[in-house]
């Protein structure tokens, strides 16, 4: 695969078929990632793959917290307000992702099913997760786990794989720490979820769009 084709390829994918993905392509996928660049080759990333029985348990999990209405309680800090142009991206995104789904914008409860579906990782089989040492200075490391993150993703493109970020999978990091056996002196930055899009979905077709060149760009 060209590097330019895999850059303008990946796409979060929000409809997975639940085969397993092998563990030996999960490996492979993370060994080619490893090659990520970090700050002073510190490499503080800890990779921890939820599949099979402990995928479904943390769906299974964070499904009942949503079913509940419980607020996220995640150990990195998430953006909460945004302003301006990106609070405008942000609704757009929302806005063009259900109307391609087909979702009404008052038909709650499919948007309730729909975050539903989230916490189940939009059906994918298997969540790598990005831990890192919670000694680390957390901001900054955020900036290597970004960096394996966005790699991995691309590595999965390359098998043949779909991805997305879910913050979603990490609303409630003291289940994942339980179900993961993830100590306490570790952070759980965040989880991509990764598996076979589903053909013809339209959650697995959708794309995003990106702001002008002129807008985000100059010489200075
Ligand atoms: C840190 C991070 C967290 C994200 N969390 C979610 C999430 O919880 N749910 C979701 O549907 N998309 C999530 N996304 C995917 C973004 O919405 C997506 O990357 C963005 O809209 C750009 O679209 P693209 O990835 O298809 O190019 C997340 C992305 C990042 C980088």
């Amino acid at each position: 695969m060209k590097l330019e084709d895999a850059i303008r390829n990946r796409k979060s994918v929000r409809a997975f078929l639940p085969d397993p993905v092998p563990r030996e392509t999960i490996s492979k996928i993370v060994d080619l990632a490893r090659w990520a660049p970090s700050w002073g080759n510190t490499q503080p990333w800890e990779i921890v793959v939820a599949d099979g029985i402990k995928a479904k348990q943390l769906a299974d999990a964070f499904e009942e917290e949503g079913q509940k209405g419980a607020s996220p309680r995640p150990s990195i800090n998430m953006p909460v307000n945004f302003a301006g142009v990106y609070k405008e991206r942000y609704m757009n995104l929302g806005k063009n992702l259900l109307t391609f789904m087909g979702i009404e914008r008052d038909d709650k409860q499919a948007r309730i099913n729909h975050y539903l579906n989230m916490y189940r990782f939009f059906g994918a089989p298997c969540v790598i997760y990005l831990v890192v040492d919670g000694e680390l200075n957390e901001p900054y490391s955020c900036l290597d786990i970004g960096s394996i993150g966005t790699t991995i993703c691309y590595s999965a493109l390359m098998h043949g794989l779909g991805t997305i970020y879910l913050a979603a999978s990490m609303h409630f990091p003291d289940i994942v720490r339980g179900v993961l056996d993830i100590p306490r002196n570790k952070k759980i930055v965040i989880g991509i979820a990764i598996g076979y899009a589903k053909p013809g979905a339209p959650a697995a077709i959708f794309r995003s769009d990106r702001a002008a060149l002129e807008e985000i760009f100059r010489f200075a």
